[in-house]
């Protein structure tokens, strides 16, 4: 019985659950040859109507889906990768307050986005943004591209941001595919194998497509969205509040908790790492992270890796590494304290230094540049979020 799936990906028998006895409608989806020829019209027309309904009832006021625009839709979508709504909601009005318009964002300085974006992380997704708004403004007369083949082309707009920006704001019919929908739709069809991979991938875009309405195609995304995020949840979903519970192939077969099936556990590197605080005439010495470098854009203090833990060597090792990095001579001093965080795959503890000028001349760079700068200019420039807690203890100021 087990065929090909509709594209390329052999979708294998095991991969699907096995019929619900209680249920005709699962049976004929679970019946033929691949799980999405058995999506049948009355399942998935009950579908709609149901997380339609819900929608109406539960959506939450949310400042993006006030005058869903292009323009809104984009920069309130780039800032729900990777972070919760409740953190955007602030994120996101403050931004629109200071760059109303794409014209308003093509015109300000990298600096002045990573400013606003500061605290958000994933700061590569400020800086693309930042670009593609400079060539919507410079080659598309301001306008974005009508396709979602078009806003593909742009930096930082993948398949998932497309379709968002072409459902939400243009009115075109088109899937979307994030973490919540993903979640929601593999528990629906009870898919078993793992979402991220390119068959699941295939899969899963297949059937946020085929379950699209004919119309209403941005309410219902942000249904899936919402259904995802609120009742759909990764531990502990609330079937019981579920408007498409008797409609989901997980459920069915007590499989909610068991799919998707959990990413691979992420294993963590240790680095010991120093920041130093040089201060000369009542300033402080700051370097803008390099091109590749994490944090890019952004500024920070000399930070290096350190080998050594204490004094003498550690100091010794602490004027070696910041003169190669900013030509400047010190001598350090305390530690002012130890920041232990996390970035990406690794675990940091951060000693922070003082240390006094002995002279030296900042080091010419080709890409990024290094600055003496006042307390006051430190509340200006976008730092990372280890630069900003130690500016602050630096200081004795909060912003
Ligand atoms: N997560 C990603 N996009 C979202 C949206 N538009 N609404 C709620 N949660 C989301």
């Amino acid at each position: 019985e087990c065929q090909t799936g509709p594209e390329d990906a052999p979708i294998s028998c095991r991969t699907l659950l096995a019929p619900d006895p209680l249920d005709p409608t699962m049976r004929r989806m679970n019946g033929s040859t691949t799980l999405l020829g058995e999506l049948t019209p009355s399942w998935k027309g009950r579908l709609r109507r149901r997380i339609l309904a819900w929608y109406a009832r539960h959506a939450r006021d949310l400042p993006w889906r006030h005058e869903p625009t292009p323009y809104r839709v984009w920069v309130s979508e780039i800032m729900l990768q990777q972070t919760q709504v409740a953190t955007v909601r602030a994120y996101f009005s403050r931004f629109m307050a200071a760059f109303p318009t794409v014209h308003d964002l093509a015109a300000v300085e990298e600096e002045d986005v990573l400013r606003l974006w500061e605290g958000l992380g994933y700061y590569r997704r400020a800086r693309q943004m930042h670009a593609a708004a400079r060539l919507i403004v410079d080659r598309l007369g301001g306008h974005f591209p009508g396709d979602v083949q078009g806003l593909r082309q742009l930096p930082g707009i993948g398949r998932y941001t497309a379709g968002a920006i072409g459902s939400l704001a243009m009115g075109l019919r088109e899937p979307i595919l994030e973490a919540n929908t993903l979640r929601l739709l593999c528990r629906l069809v009870g898919y078993r194998e793992d979402p991220g991979k390119g068959a699941g991938q295939r899969l899963l875009w297949r059937t946020a497509e085929e379950i699209l309405p004919r119309e209403r195609v941005a309410p219902f995304n942000q249904a899936l969205m919402e259904l995802g995020s609120l009742v759909c949840t990764p531990a502990g979903p609330r079937c019981g509040e579920c408007p498409v519970a008797t409609l989901c192939m997980a459920r069915s077969h007590a499989l909610q908790d068991e799919i998707p099936l959990p990413k691979p556990k992420q294993t963590f590197t240790k680095l010991h790492e120093a920041a130093v605080v040089v201060r000369k005439n009542g300033l402080l010495l700051l370097r803008q992270c390099a091109d590749g470098q994490r944090w890019a854009g952004l500024w920070d203090f000399p930070r290096f890796e350190i080998d050594a833990r204490r004094a003498p060597r550690l100091h010794r090792e602490l004027a070696e590494k910041v003169h190669a990095q900013t030509g400047i001579r010190i001598e350090p001093g305390e530690r002012i304290e130890t920041i232990r965080h996390g970035v990406t795959r690794y675990r940091i503890t951060l000693d922070c230094y003082e240390a006094r000028c002995l002279g030296g001349r900042l080091r010419r760079m080709a890409t990024r540049s290094l600055r003496w700068v006042s307390p006051t200019q430190l509340g200006t420039l976008p730092l990372s979020a280890t630069g900003r807690k130690l500016a602050t203890l630096a200081t004795g100021r909060s912003e």
